[in-house]
């Protein structure tokens, strides 16, 4: 690879899903794939990802707003989310950097919108606030029967010998999860040209290599940059 070659228009790719589906890993592993081709990356997460974010992050996931209900907790995940597009997401796209975020604002309109029963136009005008015209170019669903993702997370959680303390939205019951997997396929539904929705029950290598289909057919570039 050459560099000067390289079409360095940056992307902002975000990962989404339910509980326990392997967002995380696959997240640090597109990173590091890029990062092989030569296309400089961050690795970021919602809620967090700067400073003020992250403080946002530890009071919801605390579960201390719970009881202000899911459209105080929408209003709290958009202003973490205002403070990390403004801090991390645009300077690093303006400086050519490709974003990956571990999950981003359709988490909102899954968990607090679809599931939460928090209205459509609050979610809508949230989005606008808190995105600042910063819509991902790319966002990979991906996709798991709850129950099953909940077991692999506890065998992980065995393997590793650490317990599993469960958060705010983990405590929720598996009716609760099941819709969330429906509010995740209503969007994906509804932004056919931005989200690709993958199945997550399979091997982390398999489903990375799904990925990596998914993101060089986007983003031809990358390919044409590693054959140069
Ligand atoms: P985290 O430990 O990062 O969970 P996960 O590994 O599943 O991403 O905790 C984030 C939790 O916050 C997760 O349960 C999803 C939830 N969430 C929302 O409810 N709304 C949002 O807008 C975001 C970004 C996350």
């Amino acid at each position: 690879m050459t560099g000067q070659e390289f079409d360095r228009t940056a992307r902002f790719i975000t990962f989404e899903g339910g509980e326990g589906v392997g967002k995380s890993t696959q997240v640090k592993l597109l990173v590091e794939r890029l990062n092989g081709e030569g296309v400089g990356t961050v690795r970021t997460r919602e809620p967090g990802g700067t400073p003020r974010a992250e403080a946002i992050r530890s009071f919801i996931l605390s579960g201390q707003p719970e009881g202000w209900g899911a459209g105080a907790e929408a209003v709290l995940f958009a202003a973490a989310r205002l403070d990390h597009v403004h801090e991390l997401v645009a300077p690093n796209l303006a400086a050519g950097k490709w974003v990956l975020s571990d999950r981003f604002h359709d988490s909102t309109r899954a968990y607090q919108g679809l599931n939460g029963g928090v209205d459509t136009k609050l979610i809508d005008a949230l989005e606008i606030l808190a995105l600042d015209g910063h819509m991902p170019d790319l966002t990979i669903v991906l996709d798991m029967d709850p129950e099953k993702a909940f077991e692999r997370v506890d065998q992980r959680a065995l393997e590793d010998g650490v317990p599993r303390s469960a958060d705010r939205f983990e405590r929720e019951d598996l009716d609760w999860h099941r819709r969330l997997r429906d509010a995740f396929h209503d969007i994906v539904d509804n932004n056919k040209e931005r989200c690709v929705m993958l199945s997550a029950d399979k091997s982390e290598g398999e489903l990375a290599e799904e990925i990596w289909s998914v993101v060089v057919s986007r983003f031809p570039e990358i390919e044409r940059a590693a054959t140069a």
